[in-house]
């Protein structure tokens, strides 16, 4: 399926013109989505589930464990909001998804597992992180590179059911090079490939990114059929104008992204990611997230006092 729809001559999107193919062949539920804010980490995590079918299976998306750098110490409250959800809704947790190894905050998974069970997964494409990182970290002994800490590894395009839903994923690089988006009935969860419109879309400069790449998956999202409602893994508000919100749709996202609506070039969205990224500050829960996120949640080894890693002098 051809999803890269530009204009050859001026590399704009031109999905709005596109006589749009439907993303599934059938659809026959639509999920309620229950978002919940981090304030400390700015990421939304989901709870998505069908309302109103018998079947009480559910997913998370992006779940964040809380933690604090100068102690050391993690704590539960975001995930225990999640874990009270679907208790007091009935619901049970078929899977813990991730749409990308985060940078900025830790993954609930293990804990989210551990408590409600559930199955976790990822893009395959998280094998490309674990070898970028693994030279890094050092971290072979607790970190398989196989990706066998998680329950299963997505294929791109992989169709597969939460309940009585479907939902599909596909590969949405740019921001890092194993990003993932779920469509899920009427829905995308979307990570950091794109923001809300008047925040745009997420950087490209962790090892792995790129712009170009960046720009080619927003082109993907774009041309999803334009009612579609878009779920963001992040906001960031600008400064006093509104609250932090987590949904627009793929119509709202065309006409009016500040960096990619449907009047941006491929080489002006470079351009300028490549420029506002250039110098931008390390996450100050980098190295911490990617250890844990690269283990699905995991502290450290089974039977071992867990221990994070600060490699000296190894990022710019
Ligand atoms: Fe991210």
């Amino acid at each position: 399926m051809d999803f890269l729809k530009t204009d050859a001559v001026s590399g704009r999107i031109i999905a709005a013109s596109l006589n749009l193919e439907p993303t599934m062949t059938h659809m026959p539920l639509n999920p309620t989505v229950v978002s919940f804010f981090d304030h400390a980490t700015a990421t939304w995590s989901y709870v998505v589930y069908a309302k109103e079918h018998a079947d009480r299976r559910c997913a998370i998306i992006d779940s964040v464990l809380d933690f604090d750098l100068s102690s050391g110490r993690t704590f539960t409250h975001s995930c225990d909001r999640l874990i009270e959800f679907v208790r007091t809704h009935d619901l049970k947790l078929e899977w813990i998804l991730e749409t990308h190894i985060h940078a900025d905050h830790l993954t609930g998974a293990a804990y989210l597992k551990e408590k409600l069970g559930g199955k976790t997964g990822i893009s395959r494409h998280i094998l490309d992180v674990l070898k970028t990182w693994e030279p890094i970290f050092h971290n072979e002994a607790n970190t398989p590179r196989d990706g066998a800490q998680f329950d299963h590894l997505f294929e791109d395009d992989e169709v597969f059911t939460i309940g009585g839903l479907s939902a599909r994923i596909i590969h949405t690089p740019g921001h890092t090079p194993a990003d993932t988006s779920y469509i899920i009935g009427d829905t995308v969860f979307v990570g950091d490939a794109m923001f809300l419109p008047d925040v745009g879309t997420g950087r490209c400069d962790f090892p792995g990114g790129s712009a170009k790449d960046s720009f080619a998956s927003c082109a993907k999202l774009l041309n999803l059929p334009e009612d579609t409602r878009m779920y963001v893994g992040h906001d960031y508000p600008p400064e006093g104008k509104r609250p932090p919100m987590c949904m627009t749709t793929v119509g709202a996202q065309r006409h009016a992204n500040v960096r990619v609506h449907g009047g941006v070039t491929r080489d002006a969205f470079v351009a300028k990611r490549e420029t506002d990224d250039k110098g931008k500050a390390v996450p100050h829960l980098l190295l911490p997230s990617i250890q844990v996120n690269l283990r699905a949640g995991r502290l450290g080894v089974d039977g071992e006092e867990p221990f994070l890693k600060i490699p000296l002098n190894k990022l710019s």
